[in-house]
């Protein structure tokens, strides 16, 4: 403990101990003036920094690309960098915490936030992992890897049993939160919703003290999930530091007094974990005075040089499945260009839940294609709908922004007390909904003007938490101000269900809509979500195809949503929403020239590839997004992503498909430690797209690789790999080196062979480099539990025992025996291999 910690802490009195260990409110700390302890903010995380607002309401703030898209960039060092740019907002919204990264791995395709987390692999999110929390905390801001372990779905989170082997536990779930701390140096983490063989993460003594500090000498704060926190001494006791939000339900002065009176805990525990609040707050610069990062400022940065770098980090992360040679296009003799799909118009930048933000901007490719080739011929088509519920209105219908005015008392009368503009039709209030505003009674007008595409009937539709009526042109068109209405499963199961209404549009015109909002009957969580729906009959699919059939080129850009493709929720199923399979089928027969992009945060079916020119796998890419993909599609950037999951051709091939989503409360681990390419080397199962595949517009050549500490070794000093790589195109591309390790036969049953380290080279043409991999004595271990059975088995044995394959002592091992250490570009394309023969440790 540092000087200043111990003597901040001296200064506490139990109580106030209790209370610091608690937080003050949703988003911040307790302060004690008196003890020179300040209050600090935290805000999600991860893929922008959203500061006090809930659900992308708040500030504006960069939004990069999503973690799924992160970890296709295979790309530390870029990641390092983004990381200070979330830094650098998170201290701009008043935070010194950023609640990120999402760090579980991709365990089975329909996880709802696998969109959130890097890759299926461990030491490709390791990687990413520790080079994000460099880059954040780099500016003074704490991160806390998420969700700490085995929260890999989102079926039954806050109370399922991840029943998890010890073995695939060290091997896989609990090696990116490793990395985080060993090689990231993390200062935070946060612990998940779920138990862990039995026990809640939050109170798992062998997770946050045993193994986490104990063996990996951690000296952080372990933050619970908001609302995770499930009792007071136990958890404690196991090292859980700072309970949220606050106030606190477990820890305080109340619950603690009462657990310290009982005998349950003593001052030493709760001194241990005050002491790590007290660290987090040195750490960060709260306890050294006043560095203008306060709760509650929260300002916007929006600068050029980071638009820049979230532009390039999306085309990095964009993996190039398929290509016929029809890409890159060139924009000057390409002709027509049919862009079709929802997405196209309204790119899936984030996924849902407490990862949204109010980006600074969210860029489709229309808008790109519009903005920066204005030349070309580009007709759109919608080509079907994607909707799972009700859609919040926002452009193109929504014409501009909605302006609200806030009021104070529930009935839109009095002074206007505050005001904003929205883009979307959602509106979402939590704690103080604006500077000057009453939040136990007021109420909003929203103000704006829709224009519809078609002339007809729409539906006008509307989910409340609270009261809200809708008007166009004035007239009341829905009110659901009056009456009873059931509890759908929006805004987290607290809003209502879906209400609507028919009203008749003409196409073209201007029509005035205000949205009334009152939070009248709400309950802590206020808002409304209001959209407009056409229901004239149109054949989308067929506009789409003769958009298609009449262009030289058709860009079909398929997806999801954030109400697919959110926490809270796992996935419905792995293909496509709505018609989008059917719509590139018929789309590719209309027009050989097709591309498709797919705008999907984890893996979806694409067994429709076969019909498409060329595949791009753009992920949910942040704010920049629609320029990364036009960059792409046209040339101007090199598509860098390479796989981060492997995608199988069938959903019933997934490797947790047996043991999932889990029943009765328990959720059993049944693949073990195979799970993404490990499952499909092991079964000789063929994937639809390997685990590191990706194509670049450039080509490389790669030398044999050269081993240093090949031959015999003991591993005392790490085996280094070098391949030399030269870019033998005539573009500037980007190349990774995958390394691939295949044990020998061993005593534990082994994956046939695993990702253990890997090289990313940029290079322009002609340009050579040499690609360097390490590989430590881990990379070629594997964690033996040791022999769990009782003593005496063979006691009364006629027969003599036989040769013992077992051992008594848990740990890491590594047999001896030749090691085959491949480099590849991908798991089922391997390049050259070298042999490596280790004489066991
Ligand atoms: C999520 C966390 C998030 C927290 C605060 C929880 O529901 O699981 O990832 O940081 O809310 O928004």
């Amino acid at each position: 403990m540092s000087e200043t910690v111990e003597s901040r802490l001296a200064a506490l009195s139990t109580e106030e101990k209790a209370d610091l260990v608690a937080g003050e409110a949703i988003w911040t700390t307790k302060s004690f003036p008196e003890a020179g302890i300040p209050a600090i903010g935290v805000t999600d995380g991860p893929n922008g920094a959203r500061g006090g607002g809930l659900l992308g309401t708040g500030t504006a703030t960069a939004c990069i690309p999503a973690g799924a898209v992160l970890g296709a960039t295979w790309d530390p060092e870029l990641v390092e960098r983004l990381g200070g740019v979330l830094g650098d907002e998170a201290r701009a919204k008043g935070c010194r915490v950023l609640l990120a990264p999402t760090i579980n791995l991709h365990r089975n395709p329909l996880g709802g936030r696998n969109f959130e987390c890097y890759s299926e692999d461990p030491i490709l999110s390791g990687l990413v992992a520790a080079a994000f929390v460099r880059g954040v905390q780099s500016r003074g801001v704490a991160t806390t890897p998420k969700h700490f372990v085995a929260n890999d779905s989102e079926f039954e989170r806050n109370t399922i049993d991840s029943q998890v082997d010890e073995r695939t536990l060290r091997e896989l779930y609990l090696v990116p939160f490793e990395y985080a701390v060993a090689e990231g140096g993390t200062w935070g983490i946060m612990s998940a919703y779920n138990r862990l063989n039995g026990t809640f993460c939050s109170e798992n003594e062998w997770l946050l003290t045993q193994v986490l500090r104990e063996e990996w000498g951690f000296d952080g704060f372990v933050i619970s999930d908001w609302f995770a926190a499930r009792s007071t001494a136990g958890s404690a006791r196991a090292g859980l530091s700072l309970e949220m939000p606050g106030p606190g339900q477990w820890y305080n002065q109340g619950p603690i007094g009462e657990a310290l009176a009982a005998g349950e805990m003593d001052e030493g525990h709760l001194d241990r974990i005050a002491g790590d609040v007290l660290r987090l707050l040195e750490r960060t610069g709260a306890l050294a005075g006043d560095d203008g990062c306060e709760p509650g400022q929260e300002q916007e940065l929006d600068r050029p040089e980071d638009q820049a770098l979230l532009r390039g980090a999306a085309a990095a992360g964009t993996v190039l499945v398929a290509n016929n040679g029809l890409l890159p296009l060139d924009p000057t003799t390409s002709g027509s260009v049919a862009v079709i799909g929802p997405n196209a118009r309204k790119a899936q930048i984030m996924g849902g839940g407490s990862a949204t933000v109010q980006a600074y901007r969210n860029v489709s490719l229309m808008d790109a294609l519009d903005e920066e080739h204005p030349d070309l011929d580009v007709r759109y088509a919608q080509g079907c709908d994607i909707e799972r519920s009700l859609i919040a209105l926002s452009a193109p219908m929504l014409k501009g922004k909605l302006r609200l005015e806030y009021f104070n008392g529930h009935d839109w009368s009095g002074p206007v007390v505050h005001s904003r503009e929205s883009a979307s039709g959602e509106m979402v209030f939590f704690g103080e909904p604006g500077p000057g505003v009453n939040p136990e009674a007021f109420s909003v007008r929203a103000s704006g003007v829709l224009v519809a595409e078609d002339t007809g009937q729409h539906t006008v539709g509307l989910v409340q938490l609270g009261r809200c009526r809708v008007l166009l042109d004035g007239e009341v068109v829905l009110d659901a101000t009056e009456g009873d209405y059931d509890r759908g499963d929006d805004f987290f199961g607290m809003g209502s269900e879906v209400i609507s209404a028919p009203v008749q549009l003409t196409a073209g015109r201007e029509t005035p809509i205000v949205i009334e909002y009152s939070s009248r009957d709400s309950f802590m969580l206020c808002g409304a979500r209001v959209g407009l729906k056409s229901q004239v009959d149109r054949d989308l699919i067929a506009e789409a195809e003769e958009a298609a059939a009449a262009a030289d080129v058709a860009v079909v850009v398929v997806g999801t949503n954030a109400d697919w493709e959110t926490e809270g929720r796992d996935r419905d199923w792995f293909d496509l929403p709505g018609d989008q399979s059917e719509l590139i089928r018929r789309v590719a027969a209309a027009n050989p020239n097709t591309v498709v992009v797919v705008n999907t945060g984890g893996a979806c079916n694409l067994d429709w590839a076969g019909e498409a020119a060329g595949v791009l796998v753009a992920g949910f890419g942040g704010q920049e997004m629609g320029y990364a993909v036009a960059d792409v599609l046209f040339g101007a950037a090199d598509p860098g992503g390479r796989m981060a999951m492997t995608v199988p051709a069938r959903y019933e091939h997934s490797p947790a498909y047996l043991n999932y989503p889990g029943e009765n409360g328990v959720v059993r681990y049944g693949e073990g430690l195979y799970i993404g390419h490990r499952w499909f080397d092991a079964r000789a199962i063929e994937p639809a797209v390997p685990f590191g595949h990706g194509l670049s517009y450039a080509t490389f050549e790669w030398s044999e690789p050269r081993v240093s500490g090949g031959g015999d070794t003991d591993l005392a000093d790490p085996v280094i790999l070098e391949v030399d790589v030269v870019n033998t195109g005539d573009r500037p591309g980007s190349d990774v080196v995958q390394v691939y390790v295949e044990p020998p036969p061993s005593l534990l049953h082994r994956p046939v062979r695993e990702l253990k380290g890997f090289a990313k080279v940029h290079l322009a043409p002609g340009e050579r480099t040499t690609a360097r991999i390490v590989l430590n004595r881990r990379a070629f271990a594997y964690y033996d539990p040791g022999d769990q059975s009782p003593p005496g088995l063979e006691v009364g044995n006629p027969v003599p025992a036989g040769e013992s394959h077992k051992r008594n002592d848990p740990g890491w091992y590594v047999d001896p025996g030749t090691y085959t250490v491949w480099t590849a570009r991908s798991s089922a394309d391997l390049v050259h291999a070298a042999e490596v023969h280790l004489s066991g440790s």
